[in-house]
């Protein structure tokens, strides 16, 4: 597929969405997309938060939109009001290869695939077992990977189509108390960066969208490492940080953002390697201050962003 090319002005990589960018991608996605040939999009994730909004987005201006959950009926649920949910654990291929085999059966192609499904723990490094440190990168990184795995051969066999996956400001910068997650991130950055050069010549795109603190079912659904809950080493300092976490997650700005630039990203001939999306102060800072501060006055502000410098 290619949906309508609205090319944008080339930039330099890694730049957050300005309000002069977010004026001209609304304006870029005022027409809604051909119903004829409108593109199939999956969304993992699509139950709640970023991928609920997405999904609902994409619906509808038109595209054919497949979001997934892990509590979804196997039975494809259809229905022109909404788009279509669909199970799929991206923690099995099982699962992964299921979803996808019935898109493809229904619709004969897949255009888009958003890789959004994840999960967040919290915990000191130390506190983290193997186990719960496993379960995080099954979820967010392996789950990532399995999907793309699924998709690729359709794509290159269309020898067109596109991956976005999410993930976070903290997959550039390491967060305090959040450094599984942060390590999930970390490898899906350093994944979707080869991925995009190694698919290029078929004709697939490759973004990533990397997020700051966004309003969604995310900060409930974050699980706390089991040794955290006692009292131990990295109590009080983990106590601060959690509730800077949740305090910022919960003012977070609206996923509807993610929405629209993910539609910029569908209708991009080119799209840049990664593109940050948030409040400005956490794009910029994570953007532009990292880059000309020494990393050790970085470290200390984040540290005190936190509340436990
Ligand atoms: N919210 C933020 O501030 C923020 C910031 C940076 C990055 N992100 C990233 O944005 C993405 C979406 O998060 P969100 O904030 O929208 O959180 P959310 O509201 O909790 O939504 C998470 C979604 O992922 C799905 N999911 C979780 N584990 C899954 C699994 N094993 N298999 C399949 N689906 C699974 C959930 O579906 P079911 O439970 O129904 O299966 C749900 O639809 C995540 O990758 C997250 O890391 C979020």
């Amino acid at each position: 597929m290619q949906a309508p090319a609205l090319d944008e002005s080339a930039r330099a990589g890694g730049a957050a969405e300005t309000p002069a960018e977010f004026e001209r991608s609304q304006a870029a996605t005022a027409t809604p997309v051909n119903m004829n040939t409108a593109p199939v999009v999956l969304i993992t994730g699509a139950s709640s938060g970023i991928g609920k909004i997405c999904a609902e987005h994409l619906h509808a201006r038109g595209y054919r939109v497949y979001g997934t959950s892990r509590r979804a009926a196997q039975t494809l649920h259809s229905s022109s009001d909404s788009f279509h949910l669909i199970a799929m654990d991206v923690t099995s291929e099982d699962s992964v290869a299921h979803a996808l085999q019935s898109i493809l059966a229904r619709e004969g192609r897949l255009d888009v695939v958003f890789n959004n499904a994840g999960d967040g723990i919290a915990g000191s490094v130390e506190d983290t077992s193997i186990e719960e440190a496993r379960q995080q990168l099954d979820t967010n990184f392996f789950g990532v990977l399995r999907v793309c795995r699924a998709a690729l051969p359709i794509l290159r066999r269309q020898g067109a189509g596109l991956i976005v996956n999410v993930s976070s400001l903290g997959g550039l910068v390491g967060l305090p108390f959040q450094g599984l997650y942060s390590a999930s991130k970390f490898a899906v950055e350093g994944m979707t960066e080869v991925l995009r050069m190694e698919v290029r010549p078929f004709g697939v795109r490759v973004a990533l969208i990397e997020p700051g603190d966004f309003r969604t079912g995310f900060t409930a659904q974050r699980r706390k490492v089991l040794a955290a809950q006692r009292d131990g080493a990295y109590s009080e300092r983990f106590g601060k940080a959690l509730a800077v976490m949740e305090r910022d997650e919960t003012h977070g700005a609206d996923p509807l953002a993610v929405a629209r630039l993910l539609e910029r990203i569908i209708n991009t001939r080119s799209p840049r390697p990664r593109y940050k999306v948030g409040g400005f102060l956490q794009t910029l800072s994570v953007g532009l201050l990292r880059k000309i501060l020494p990393q050790k006055v970085f470290e200390y502000l984040l540290m005190a962003s936190y509340g436990i410098a």
